[in-house]
């Protein structure tokens, strides 16, 4: 197979900065160009040492016409919100398009702009596939534009939707998910700079996180989802990782096996789900495309907790994840990316 001619949109990122340490080892994949901002004309390198000896490659602006971007089979945009959402219909008919922002993740235009306060792009949204690809591998593999999920959405999705789908749901459904300080990008901000979170830990966005209406959306197409949703995010002192810890209420009293088995069934031919006894750790999941996921019972109360990496199956893993399936390939290429110990 001849490789596949990837764009970066915002390389010089976290989220780029995965993307790139992904892509330049993954065997079916030549990157044709990187952009950046601030950083244009600086080397790849030069930004995310990490890679020194993979790339000669250096950040350029993004092309102003987008219709002649070359020869590019895929483009990536790991932007601030509200950039793809002009950029992606720009790009030529035969362009693949796999977007880590919130753009195109919300179908409703109101719901959309209430939480991230713009405008549909317009009819192009129709075509975005929720790149969630554990519950959507079908559609993915034949999309043309992925909306690559939210990092917090992700962990919270992966240990929900099982619950979900069973039908076994009464009450409400409450997700505390806290997440490292890698999740507010690179630039250092007054409350989010990792000296403040490092020694703190607080809540933030009670009931106006903008992942709610995203994970609502999804469980809605994953199941018969009525429940009243409780989504509650924290800051952690780490750089990388989402911890979720979720609660349900069911019709019926289930046994650990219980539950074991319905999430071993859900996630039968998922090789980046990985059911584990005790408490996921994000020391086990960081620099991986894994999510680990625990299941207990008590009655008919259930706490399923599950950990990511936000950069890599919370954002950039995900994304190249859902390439693969797009041009056909195996959906772990590149992707057995074996953790750190500690
Ligand atoms: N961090 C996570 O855990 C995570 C997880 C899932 C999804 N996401 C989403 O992925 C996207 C990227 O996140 P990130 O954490 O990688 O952000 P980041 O570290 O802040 O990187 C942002 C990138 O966008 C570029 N950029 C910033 N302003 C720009 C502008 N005005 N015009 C053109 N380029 C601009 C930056 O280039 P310069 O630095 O050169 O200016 C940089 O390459 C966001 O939409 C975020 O919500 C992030």
């Amino acid at each position: 197979m001849s490789k596949i001619k990837i764009a970066i949109f915002g390389g010089s990122g976290y989220g780029g900065s995965e993307l790139l340490r992904i892509l330049l080892a993954h065997p079916n994949a030549e990157i044709v160009f990187v952009t950046a901002n601030e950083h244009a004309g600086k080397t790849v390198t030069s930004v995310h040492k990490n890679l020194r000896g993979f790339t000669d490659l250096a950040f350029q602006k993004a092309p102003e016409d987008l219709s002649d971007i070359g020869d590019v089979d895929v483009a990536f945009f790991a932007l601030p919100h509200g950039q793809a959402l002009h950029l992606i219909p720009r790009l030529p008919g035969k362009v693949k398009a796999i977007d880590l922002s919130g753009d195109f993740r919300i179908d409703d235009a109101e719901i959309f702009k209430k939480y991230y306060a713009l405008e549909h792009a317009g009819d192009i949204q129709s075509k975005f596939v929720y790149g969630l690809t554990e519950t959507n591998r079908e559609a993915i593999k034949t999309a043309k534009y992925i909306a690559n999920p939210g990092c917090f959405a992700t962990a919270s999705l992966l240990a929900v939707a099982p619950m979900v789908k069973s039908g076994l749901l009464t009450g409400q459904i409450v997700v505390d998910a806290k997440t490292g300080s890698s999740g507010s990008g690179i630039k250092p901000a007054a409350n989010t700079h990792h000296p403040q979170r490092m020694t703190s830990f607080y809540a933030y966005k009670p009931f106006s996180h903008q992942h709610v209406p995203e994970i609502q959306q999804h469980l809605a197409q994953v199941g018969n989802f009525d429940q009243k949703l409780v989504f509650m995010t924290h800051s952690l002192p780490v750089a990388r990782g989402i911890f979720a810890s979720c609660y349900f209420e069911t019709s019926v009293e289930l046994t650990n096996e219980d539950l074991a088995n319905l999430y071993q069934h859900f996630y039968e031919d998922s090789f980046f789900v990985r059911m584990v006894e005790g408490s996921p750790d994000i020391n086990w999941v960081k620099t991986t495309n894994f999510c680990d996921i625990s299941v207990h019972s008590s009655g008919r109360n259930v706490v399923v907790f599950s950990a990511i990496d936000n950069l890599v199956k919370g954002a950039a893993g995900q994304a190249v994840q859902n390439m693969n399936l797009m041009f056909g390939l195996d959906e772990t290429t590149g992707l057995k990316l074996v953790g750190t110990n500690p």
